[in-house]
């Protein structure tokens, strides 16, 4: 494990979506590796998420190796919750060269090709439009105590760790730790629009009961916001406009993982007060603030955000309670208003 990067005590942040998935957490992941000097990033949920990461003019869309990865001194980890997907795994870490600092819970759960296959027979069947990743029936089988573990498969032998362990000790010495939530809060199974939502819960505590850190141990749990709302796949979306509108104003979006037309709707208040209450948020990243308004776009002091987009994140303070610490403004992980200075 690298040795940590800053002596003072540092908090344990959760990153959590607050609407359904694709809120920009793997940008606003990499800007606090890089910038709070994060010793560990813990990835939980399974492979049907893709986080894109812009880095050095490089676009990652990353399914298994945690955001983190740019900042090289970060030891990375995936959670005891999480499903692995073997073949996936390995090629990610090949493009990412992280094998030397990344670990895999011995206790994650693996998600096979029968899986796939049964989630694209049988969740489209019934209309729910999932990834096809096979993530509902893996964690069926998970629940059903047969599904083969992290330390049953020989590729992973290397990278098997305690991950609880590992990130109470870190704790313990006052490393600084994100963990790494996947999708959003209204997909979870639990608080989404069931049956439209994913096999798991998504929320912030569920991130913590995936790692094995106590809820206790957080300091900051982390809402990320778009600026407009997007969702892949079947189920309700309030206020959901057309592809032609959604593109007319720079909104329409594909999915990272599947290439699927993201469906679009604006901003709901309503949405965002309802995460903030599950989550029990204590700070929000406001992403893609340029596709509201054209002048911020690539602003990395608040200064340069125009008096229009600043009533517009006063209002989300208001109405969620809660701050906007961090402003998107652009892909890549720096272009970011950091608002806590
Ligand atoms: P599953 O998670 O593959 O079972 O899919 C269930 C629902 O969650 C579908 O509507 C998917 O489109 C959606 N979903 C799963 N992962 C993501 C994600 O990373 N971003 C956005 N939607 C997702
Ligand atoms: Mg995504």
């Amino acid at each position: 494990m690298p040795d940590s990067q800053n002596g003072d005590k540092m908090p344990c942040t959760v990153v959590v979506g607050g609407f359904w998935g694709d809120e920009g957490k793997g940008k606003i992941i990499s800007y606090l590796a890089l910038k709070d000097k994060i010793d560990i990033c813990a990835r939980t949920g399974s492979v049907n998420a893709a986080h894109t990461i812009w880095y050095k003019g490089k676009r990652y869309a990353l399914h298994m190796v945690p955001g983190g990865f740019v900042n090289e001194k970060c030891r990375l980890l995936i959670a005891a919750g999480a499903n692995v997907h073997v073949g996936q795994f390995m090629k990610e870490v090949e493009e990412t060269n992280v094998k030397d600092r990344i670990g895999v819970d011995t206790q994650a759960s693996i998600i096979e090709e029968k899986h796939s296959a049964y989630d694209k027979t049988n969740a489209h069947l019934k209309g729910l439009g999932t990834t096809g990743w096979g993530v509902g029936p893996a964690c069926e089988e998970r629940v059903r105590r047969t599904a083969k573990l992290a330390k049953d498969i020989a590729d992973l032998q290397p990278y098997l760790a305690d991950v609880a362990l590992e990130l109470n000790c870190a704790l313990d010495n006052e490393k600084r730790i994100l963990l790494e939530g996947t999708q959003g809060v209204l997909l979870s199974l639990f608080h989404g629009s069931y049956p439209y939502v994913t096999g798991r819960d998504t929320s912030a505590s569920a991130i913590c009961s995936e790692a094995g850190v106590g809820p206790t141990k957080v300091s900051d749990v982390l809402l990320v916001l778009k600026s407009f709302v997007t969702r892949v796949g079947t189920g309700p979306l309030p206020g959901e406009i057309s592809k032609e509108k959604a593109t007319q104003r720079g909104w329409f979006e594909t999915a990272a993982g599947t290439g699927r037309d993201r469906r679009a709707a604006p901003f709901s208040f309503e949405l965002a007060k309802r995460a903030t209450m599950i989550n029990g948020a204590t700070q929000i990243g406001l992403t893609k603030l340029d596709a509201l308004y054209p002048e911020c776009k690539g602003a990395r002091n608040f200064a340069e955000i125009p008096k229009a987009a600043c009533e517009f994140i006063a209002k989300v303070e208001k109405e969620t309670g809660t701050p906007v610490v961090f402003i998107g403004t652009g892909p890549d992980s720096l272009d970011l208003v950091d608002r806590r200075k």
